[in-house]
């Protein structure tokens, strides 16, 4: 088994990201190190570029979300944990499966339609071709499962095709060049949604810092957030079937229940009748007991530049020394002398 999985290095981790994406990447560690798979976890900052940034803001980011990984459990000994840029590659297999993947596979990229907006013709090239890079990232080391969210189907189905029409196109049955990597998209229950707005998910974008909690909050400011969390006069259900057409009360019970590795019925049946006075105060306790750990991490770590950088080259190597082979492979079945 051979987990791949990329996050863009966009400021700072929320509770959406970590009980979504990361605590999960953590967990698959945990299980597949110990039988003998591989992990993978990098930065995407070389899709970053695909949208208007700033450039200091870029490498800032990139070693913040590294700390912010580390910080969750994500251990650079047991995981290969890099940033892309570091690992050329990537660019180059994106390059190279530009010439498999077609046009009118792109054309119904669902992301790129959202990202472009009503400004297609501006929209960078990078924008445009982003999927076969994800593609290449995912090719590049023969993943056999690719951790993503919903909205990442798509172009986990894209890498797909282009795998398999390079191995029609280039190999033989008997010897394909890619893997067809198999996404694991997690459960509904880990979506969590705005504080604020129980039909929004939690969003770095969003203008209100009080519809997320940061991974960078203070215990004060955890619970400040929670306690203002919008809700209904109605107290909790018994049942989860209660919690229909109740966004906000719905999103404050999964977070519970995620945070506590419980089910919306059992947390249910422990505040079930009690008003959002008694709910928010315990789940702000829950959340501040899980998440001081990890923040107490991130502070000692964010600003070791030293220690992040480190970490990135380590990783690097790794990832450079399990790309070789099938890049090297690409290269001479396509034809290019090097
Ligand atoms: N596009 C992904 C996202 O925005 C990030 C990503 C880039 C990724 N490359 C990947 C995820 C490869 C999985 C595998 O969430």
């Amino acid at each position: 088994m051979r987990i791949v999985s990329g996050i863009q290095p966009t400021g700072n981790l929320h509770l959406g990201n970590y009980l979504g994406a990361i605590r999960n990447w953590v967990r698959m560690q945990d299980q597949v190190a110990s039988e003998g798979g591989d992990c993978l976890f990098f930065l995407a900052d070389l899709h970053a570029i695909s949208m208007p940034h700033v450039p200091a803001d870029l490498t800032a980011n990139t070693r913040a979300m590294t700390a912010a990984l580390v910080a969750c459990g994500i251990d650079p000994d047991r995981s290969t944990l890099f940033n892309q840029a570091r690992v050329p590659a990537h660019a180059e297999l994106q390059w190279l499966l530009n010439g498999t993947a077609r046009i009118g596979w792109l054309n119904r990229m669902t992301q790129f339609k959202d990202k472009s907006g009503k400004n297609r013709e501006g929209a960078s090239a990078a924008l445009y071709t982003y999927p076969v890079l994800q593609a290449a990232d995912v090719l590049l080391y023969q993943a056999t499962h690719v951790p993503v969210g919903e909205d990442q189907k798509q172009h986990l189905e894209l890498a797909r095709d282009i795998a398999q029409k390079f191995n029609n196109d280039y190999a033989s049955a008997e010897d394909p060049v890619f893997t067809l990597p198999e996404p694991i998209i997690p459960p509904d229950a880990a979506r969590i949604m705005s504080l604020r707005d129980g039909s929004a998910k939690m969003s770095k974008s969003d203008p209100s810092d009080m519809s997320r909690i940061n991974l960078t909050d203070d215990a004060d400011t955890m619970m400040q957030k929670v306690k203002k969390a919008k809700t209904d006069p109605e107290p909790l259900p018994s049942e989860a079937a209660g919690l229909e057409g109740r966004p906000e009360a719905r999103n404050l019970v999964g977070i519970y229940a995620t945070l506590a590795d419980s089910s919306t019925d059992a947390v249910l049946q422990q505040f079930g009748g009690q008003g959002f006075g008694a709910f928010k105060p315990a789940l702000g306790e829950l959340l501040v007991e899980r998440l001081a750990p990890i923040n107490a991490r991130f502070v000692a770590l964010k600003d070791d530049q030293t220690a992040l950088d480190a970490i990135l080259d380590k990783g690097a190597d790794k990832a450079r020394a399990l790309a070789k082979p099938t890049l090297d492979t690409t290269y001479k079945v396509l034809g290019l002398c090097r």
